[in-house]
């Protein structure tokens, strides 16, 4: 007969062949939430694998239809619809009601909440230099109007570069590539980065016609692992990243300022791109908040283009 080590309870069950770890947990009296009875509908009974995960069968229709939806990794299981042929230690995810409230899979709220993942993406950030002053001497509705065209086709590009804007920020915008999984995140980071710089020109004249100045914007664009998930509230199914890859990027957006740049990627961006871009390398760049100095490259442009 298998075992499982149910945490953080740290109680050992005997799982009898053919029965759940959800089944198995229970007839141990072991608390374990399952809102919608054990029938792959809540995901309330979600556990992670934290060894043994190779003696778990593989998942049931069912659960693989949550999984697909919450975008679970391998090792975040339904405990009702797993079942074991050898000893795992599985940790139980969902312990208070507000775990549950963020996590039932059948509440009129739920969405599609993600859980946490790790990517390796290309982060993008872009800033309009200067805006703050720039606003200052235009109407409330000009500035909305301004950042709303500006927005409307940076978000275009993106998109059309297969990436996504994770977020705007006042006049500034972070966007991910790669966390659909598409390989060369790095390059589809550059080359929408080039044309963002290229739209912003061709906007020029139209903003210089209604508001009498045009802008410049910097971007910054870094390579790495992220975590991601849904972190806003139920309701709010959001995808978002975090980790060090978003501040990096974040603060090599603003290293444009420093070097009188436009667009920066880090070392990490150029080993991965490798000869693909002419840049020019910058040493000893310190950038704000982290320790040391670090190399960055500007983008140019593509290899072969003037
Ligand atoms: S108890 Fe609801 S999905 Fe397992």
């Amino acid at each position: 007969m298998s075992k499982a080590r149910v945490l953080p309870d740290d109680r050992v069950v005997q799982v009898l062949a053919g029965e759940s770890l959800l089944e198995a947990s229970l007839r141990a009296d072991v608390a374990h939430t399952h809102v919608c009875g054990g029938t792959a509908r809540c995901s309330t009974c979600r556990v992670r694998v934290e060894a043994g995960l190779d003696h778990c069968a593989p998942r049931t229709p069912a659960e693989q239809r949550i999984a697909d939806r919450l975008r679970f990794g391998a090792e975040i299981r339904l405990a009702c619809q797993t079942t074991i042929d050898g000893d795992v230690t599985v940790r139980r995810l969902v312990l208070d009601p507000d775990d549950v409230r963020l996590t039932d899979h059948l509440r009129p709220d739920a969405g599609s909440r993600a859980v946490g993942q790790q990517k390796t993406v290309a982060v993008m950030f872009a800033d309009i230099r200067g805006f703050t002053a720039f606003s200052e001497s235009l109407p409330p509705y000009d500035v909305i109007h301004t950042l709303s065209r500006y927005f409307f086709r940076m978000e275009a590009v993106i998109r059309q570069h297969h990436g996504t804007v994770d977020n705007y920020m006042g006049d500034g915008l972070m966007a991910l590539f790669g966390a659909d999984d598409r390989p060369d995140a790095a390059l589809a980071a550059v080359l929408a980065g080039l044309e963002m710089l290229a739209a912003v020109e061709a906007l020029g004249p139209y903003f210089e016609s209604v508001l009498g100045k045009r802008f410049q914007i910097g971007i910054g664009v870094h390579f790495g692992e992220v975590v991601m998930g849904t972190i806003a509230p139920p309701g709010a199914d959001k995808i978002t990243a975090i980790g060090d890859t978003v501040n990096t990027a974040s603060r090599i957006e603003g290293a444009n300022k420093l070097l009188g740049t436009r667009f920066l990627i880090s070392e990490a961006t150029r080993d991965v791109l490798g000869e693909r871009v002419r840049v020019t390398r910058h040493e000893g760049v310190a950038l704000a908040g982290k320790a040391g100095r670090h190399v960055l490259y500007e983008v140019r442009g593509l290899q072969g283009s003037s």
